[in-house]
């Protein structure tokens, strides 16, 4: 089955005046299509034939190596433009709802929307030459990432929310050579719902094992989904009255973390730690040695 260049979710002129007509023309039905027909030429009659892009882009190593670089360009160019006219709508712009889990995810990374906006300007203009710049997931947290040419971040085991094209083919036409200012007006066609939505389909580390963990607090064997506020505090307290006695020293950390754990319930109005999100189980739960350091994520 080859790839083929979907149609726009609007109109070529629905996002003026932030992007211009003339640029959604020919960045869809030209520069989108060369990586379309490059990557079909390549595959056809490989085994690789039916492998969807994303597939792809995630086993680039596996490929043998005269199709490797042709793919990672063109299925990259592929699923990065999809992605891209998804990305945007005459709607869009502002930011996520405040009480939406991404709006959280964000603010836990990058403490406020604006600096958020900010963090992601940097990058789209601090990448030289050709590129993106993304928001990524990678399990537990959000991020931002930039890549060159048509590479993607899922080649490195991160989950793309949201990227901008920064190729010159995506604002030279309206912007000439005003990278910052083509940045500043694609704020203002952001379709954040649907950003929203890979946000809620991004793979996340299964802690259902964690969550079933053993856990003493004042005493009682508990499950660590189980612990509530009031545990978190208990414990925390219970555990900087022990911190500081010779080889006890390290437990005023651990001590910490549990007064942390209380403020995270607290924060998101959980009732217990199996209400959190994955990542923040798997996180606290590295540092309270509920598990061992070393456990990898996802
Ligand atoms: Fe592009």
């Amino acid at each position: 089955m080859a790839y083929k260049v979907p149609d726009l979710p609007y109109p070529y002129d629905a996002l003026e005046p932030h992007i211009s007509e003339e640029i959604m023309r020919i960045h869809h039905d030209k520069h989108h299509q060369a990586y379309v027909d490059k990557a079909n030429a390549a595959l056809a009659g490989t085994q690789w034939e039916d492998v969807r892009p994303k597939e792809m882009l995630k086993r680039l190593d596996e490929l043998p190596e005269d199709l490797r670089g042709v793919v990672r360009n063109n299925a990259g160019g592929q699923y990065n433009h999809c992605m891209f006219w998804r990305s945007m709508s005459p709607d869009g712009g502002g930011k996520p709802p405040e009480d939406s889990r991404l709006a959280q995810a964000i603010k836990d990374t990058f403490k406020t929307f604006g600096l958020f906006k900010e963090t992601l300007t940097a990058a789209a203009m601090s990448q030289f030459g050709s590129g993106w710049a993304w928001l990524v997931h990678d399990g537990s947290r959000v991020l931002i990432v930039t890549t060159s040419n048509q590479d993607n971040p899922i080649t490195d085991g991160l989950e793309p929310l949201l990227g901008i094209d920064v190729w010159e083919h995506a604002y030279y036409l309206q912007y000439e050579n005003r990278r910052a200012e083509y940045v500043e007006a694609w704020f203002n066609v952001i379709n954040w719902d649907t950003v929203m939505q890979r946000y809620e389909d991004a793979p996340v580390p299964d802690v259902s094992d964690i969550l079933l963990r053993p856990v003493s607090i004042s005493g009682t064997e508990r499950a660590f989904g189980t612990i509530t506020i009031d545990d978190a505090r208990t414990q925390a307290a219970e555990l900087k009255a022990l911190a500081g006695w010779g080889p006890m020293a390290r437990v005023g950390t651990v001590a910490r973390g549990w007064s942390d754990l209380a403020q995270t319930l607290a924060k998101r109005n959980a009732q217990t730690v199996a209400d959190l999100e994955p990542g923040i189980v798997l996180a606290s739960a590295i540092e309270l040695w509920v598990v061992p350091p070393e456990r990898s994520m996802v």
